[in-house]
């Protein structure tokens, strides 16, 4: 019995500013959640609410089916796993591993089975007489999850263990711990501000923006039918294209020409003025190497700078974009803690193009894939809510705008 279930969390600090607002989560006995959002949203506040280093200023909090905000970390049999592993040196791995048996005063034989069994399952055998100091940052987060392990803790929850390490071993880690967590099949709480991390290691993610719980959904929820520009934008490398729209007919008008979009999501935007549209780079194609080019949704772009990659390129397209879409996307790139949301568009091509810079390129659109947003409350209005997990951000939208 190890669910977790946030209810209208909210966390005030003591000058009064609410790090963590009106949060509720239901986390599934097993279930790998992701808390995940730009620096400052709150997510180690979260983590810490739970784990009871902090004291929840309003809502509920259970494990299991008990309430606990009342109770001491140690009462919550929880496991944090900290950014600085919090290893003792002095200490081999073996006695490292079997720090809170000995704390609890195990018996020397239940002691050894349970450290063997969890140094099995880490692949930490050949390391059990050496010293942290001498292992690979891997290999230390590893040890750190066999003490959670012999606990045999009820969660593990883990705040950005990764950022310390080198991009190749966060790769590898990432794989591990994913793999891991499966295995044991452990109710887990991991919290990034890395949208790479939340979409490979989480069943589902919660995206938080300034203590406000935006999507709670599966990364390919996330992925494809984001509920706001905030989302929209945080998730997916290179970003989402945020670009100028209006629909005209099925037409929609975008900086470099008109793209047919059909009338069911044309007439989600339709009459209501200057849309953002939202495409993500991958949904382009270079039209000549498209055999779908001749539907309707080609168009001709300048572009100004080409990447090769090898196995797919990107081509950059300035666009001059209306102020008030301008305004729209340096707010928002505040928000994200900017990734450059420049006006340009960014589309990822396959390698084999053979576009160049200073040219124009005809560039072909999966209209199914773009997105509207209003640009003032940011809500995308052609999403597909069936396939969107839960959006929190228009919810309480929703809320506010009912007369009471
Ligand atoms: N002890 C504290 N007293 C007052 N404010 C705090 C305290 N700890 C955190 N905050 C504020 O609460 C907000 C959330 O902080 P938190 O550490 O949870 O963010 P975070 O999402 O984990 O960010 P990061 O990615 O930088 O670790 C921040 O605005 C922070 O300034
Ligand atoms: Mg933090």
């Amino acid at each position: 019995m190890s669910a977790i279930k946030l209810k209208n969390i909210v966390k005030r600090y003591g000058d009064g500013f609410p790090a963590v607002n009106d949060v509720s989560i239901d986390i599934a006995d097993g279930e790998f959640v992701i808390l995940v959002g730009p620096s400052g949203c709150g997510k180690s506040t979260l983590l810490r609410m739970i784990v009871g280093l902090e004291d929840i200023t309003d809502g509920e909090l259970s494990i299991g089916e008990k309430v606990v905000n009342d109770l001491p970390p140690r009462e919550r049999n929880l496991a944090m796993v900290f950014q600085n592993y919090a290893l003792y040196p002095h200490l081999s791995v073996y006695e490292n591993i079997a720090f809170p048996l000995r704390l609890a005063k195990a018996p020397d034989d239940e002691v050894d089975t349970k450290v063997r069994e969890a140094s099995a399952t880490l692949e930490l055998d050949e390391h059990l007489e050496r010293k942290p100091g001498n292992l690979s940052g891997g290999q230390r987060q590893r040890v750190a999850m066999g003490r959670a392990i012999v606990r045999e803790a009820d969660a593990f929850l883990f705040d950005e263990p990764l950022s310390n390490l080198d991009a190749k071993l966060r790769g590898q880690m990432r794989t591990e711990i994913a793999r891991l967590q499966k295995k044991l099949g452990i109710t887990t709480v991991y919290v990034t501000h890395d949208q790479t991390e939340a979409m490979t290691l989480g069943d589902r993610v919660a995206v938080l923006k300034k203590g406000v719980l935006q999507q709670l959904a599966t990364p390919r929820e996330l992925y494809e039918n984001p509920g706001n520009l905030f989302v929209a934008g945080f998730i997916g490398s290179p970003p989402m294209n945020f670009l100028p729209a209006e629909v005209e007919g099925t037409q929609l008008k975008l900086p470099f020409g008109t793209v047919e979009i059909g009338e069911e999501k044309a007439a989600k935007g339709r009459d209501k003025g200057l849309l953002i549209a939202g495409i993500r780079p991958e949904h382009f194609e270079d039209a000549s190497l498209s055999d779908k080019a001749s539907d309707g949704s080609t168009f001709s772009a300048p572009v100004d700078f080409v990447e090769w990659l090898g196995h797919e390129t990107y081509a950059y397209v300035p666009f001059e974009a209306p102020a008030e879409v301008k305004e729209r996307l340096a707010e928002l790139e505040k928000d994200l803690d900017g990734e450059g949301l420049r006006t340009q568009l960014v589309v990822s091509l396959d390698g084999a193009t053979t576009i160049k810079q200073g040219e124009d390129a005809k560039l072909w659109v999966d209209a199914s894939k773009i997105h509207l947003f209003d640009p003032s409350s940011g809500e995308n209005l052609t999403v597909d809510a069936e396939h969107a997990g839960e959006i929190h951000g228009r919810a309480m939208a929703e809320a506010a705008a009912l007369p009471d």
